[in-house]
């Protein structure tokens, strides 16, 4: 969603705005816009569309400057149009770009007007330019302006502040929204996202809740929430470059999928080393809060809430524990029965979606104290709410659709299990051995399945002209079948539906005829003859069906069932190693659509709003 990066520098920091506005592009925005205080004048540009656009008009309009901001913006309040991008000025004095959404703008806007504030955009972000002028025009620095400000407003917002009146300042607050501070020598950044900053640099601040900041060239203040001088960490970050460029492929998200055998590795590498699963792995204090778990409530959206999902077949099997999972937006709003027994897991590749960490606190309000966090991002603010926190290491991820975080959470979930169901004495030593050996295989067998490719793009071709599509799992698959339609309609724009297909006969089946393609998850496990059966339904209709199975399952093909075998069984690990014939089919599919596959229409990477 929205993004933002300002610098203040002895040098020229257009280059720098913009180059952090592409690099948070990947968050999904429809306009973009800089300010920049040059001398006596704050001088904006902005365009509807891309970065590039506005690159050209900030060059073409010789934008130079040594303070500025910059802001990327999905439209939220206000359609998407020049006059509501990003950066905001009042009265030509001060620019202010923001992030999140500011709940009681409309009184604020009411108050202001009768102050003789005139407003141009319908964005609630005016509201915090103009606001801070105000307080500006009654003697308070602009810092302590800002400061005045903030407590007035009501909502979340990330901000960051220039003024023509302190040119040495760039002031920035953080209240839902993330935002960090970067140091470097002789200048300093501020930034919603490592990746924008991080060609300058690598050590940063993450701001808490409630914080403010007063950024030089040579210093950095912070208050927190009550405006007291405070402290915090310096982290260096270890985002890669690499995994922030696009190399030889041709989308992010085709680099992401093959990326997978080598982000399964990383993730389980600490397990790998110790060979045993040890509720270490979570955190310092883990085995204190997973010994006495009683139950496991899992709360997460889209992709991240499948990977819920397909965990619950597991713990609930191999760990004998309750498992409930629901989607975050659900939950937070229901009157929900709590067990302070039970471990809150939410799952979050971003670490930042609104919904799931709503949950997070509502659970937390519940007397939840038992809160673990699977989460792609360190430092973010979902695991930073959490008792214990299990990163997967995916590396950036920056195509819209989920891919390697997926499998990577797949993982990590799979470890919880584990080591759940060892603290429960359901985890005998040779058993313990074949799952950390299954486990040691899976980067192999992932990599056999990306293997599948070429077939896979046979099949693309077929889909692609296709208006709906069909996906059926069963048992542990299903949430597979339910990964592979969310990645089609998410990039390829073709209705998918997802069942399990034992439920098709009691709906479902009505739409199966020719023009229906079914995308069938049927590897060889215990339900694969049931699954047979079920196929047989879709058959008789006249329904073309693409089954996805392994090498074990003697499926027959047809002219009508067309299959395509990963090479080997891997047993209780088998939807992980299904979950890449899926994302392939879906990326193909909208390869051969021409679609905008990184940064699909009105989709945003990281969810920041309700
Ligand atoms: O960052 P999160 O994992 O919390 O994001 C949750 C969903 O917004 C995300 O998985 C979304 O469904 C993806 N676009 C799916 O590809």
């Amino acid at each position: 969603m929205c993004g933002i990066v300002g610098a203040i520098a002895d040098r020229d920091v257009v280059p720098v705005l913009i180059d952090g506005l592409k690099r948070l592009e990947y968050r999904g925005y429809d306009s973009a816009g800089i300010a920049v205080i040059d001398g006596d004048d704050v001088r904006r540009v902005r365009r509807t569309g891309r970065v590039a656009e506005m690159e050209n008009a900030a060059a073409q309009e010789n934008f130079h400057a040594r303070l500025g901001i910059g802001h990327t913006r999905w439209a939220t309040h206000g359609g998407v149009t020049e006059t509501n991008a990003h950066p905001h000025i009042s009265f030509g004095e001060l620019a202010v770009v923001h992030n999140g959404i500011i709940e009681n703008h409309e009184q604020q806007r009411d108050r202001l007007r009768a102050e003789g504030y005139v407003f141009e955009s319908q964005t609630d972000t005016e509201v915090i330019a103009h606001l801070i002028h105000f307080h500006q025009k009654r003697g308070l620095d602009l810092l302590a302006a800002m400061q005045t400000a903030v407590r007035e407003l009501e909502g979340a917002y990330a901000i960051a502040v220039v003024s023509k009146r302190e040119p040495g300042h760039l002031v920035a607050a953080r209240m839902g929204c993330p935002l960090l501070v970067g140091l470097g020598d002789g200048e300093n950044f501020v930034a919603s996202d490592v990746s924008a900053i991080v060609q300058a640099t690598r050590r940063v601040i993450f701001l808490d809740e409630g914080d403010t900041a007063d950024v030089t060239r040579e210093s950095v203040r912070i208050f927190d929430a009550s405006g007291t001088p405070i402290e915090r960490e310096v982290h260096v970050s270890d985002v890669s470059l690499a995994s922030l460029e696009l190399g030889p492929y041709r989308h992010f998200m085709q680099k992401e999928i093959h990326e997978q055998p080598r982000a399964v590795a990383d993730t389980i590498e600490a397990l790998m080393d110790d060979g045993k699963f040890t509720a270490e792995l979570f955190g310092k204090d883990a085995g204190e809060v997973l010994r006495d778990v009683e139950g496991v409530q899992i709360l997460a959206c889209g992709t991240s809430y499948y990977a819920g999902l397909t965990a619950r077949y597991w713990i609930e099997a191999i760990s004998g524990l309750p498992c409930t999972v629901e989607i975050a937006s659900e939950y937070r709003y229901r009157d929900v029965y709590a067990n302070p027994k039970n471990l809150i897991v939410t799952i979050s590749q971003s670490g930042e979606t609104l919904d799931t960490m709503e949950a997070l606190k509502y659970a937390k309000s519940r007397g939840h104290e038992k809160t673990l966090s699977i989460c792609n991002v360190p430092e973010s603010a979902i695991p930073r709410a959490s008792k214990l926190v299990y990163y997967t290491r995916a590396g950036a991820e920056i195509g819209v659709a989920s891919t390697k975080a997926f499998t990577t959470q797949l993982v990590a979930l799979f470890t919880l299990t584990c080591t759940l169901a060892k603290l429960q004495g359901r985890l005998d030593g040779a058993q313990e051995l074949a799952y950390i050996e299954a486990l040691r295989q899976l980067p192999g067998s992932v990599q056999h399945a990306l293997n599948l490719e070429p077939q896979i793009v046979a099949w693309s071709e077929r889909f692609a002209p296709k208006q709906h599509a069909l996906f059926l799992g069963r048992g542990v698959h299903y949430p597979i079948a339910l990964e592979g339609a969310l990645k089609l309609k998410e990039i390829s724009y073709i209705h998918a539906e997802a069942y399990p297909a034992g439920e098709l006969k009691h709906g479902p089946l009505a739409l199966v005829d020719e023009a229906m393609p079914v995308v069938v998850i049927a590897p060889n496990d215990a339900l694969l003859e049931k699954v047979k059966s079920n196929i047989q339904e879709v058959r008789a209709r006249g329904g073309e069906m693409f089954v996805f199975t392994d090498a074990d399952s003697r499926f027959g093909e047809s002219e009508q069932v067309h299959v395509i075998r990963t090479p080997r069984h891997v047993g209780v690990l088998s939807p992980i190693v299904h979950a890449i014939p899926v994302q392939l089919l879906a990326y193909h599919a909208a390869l051969a659509r021409g679609t905008d596959v990184d940064k699909p229409r009105n989709l945003a990477k990281s969810v920041t709003v309700e």
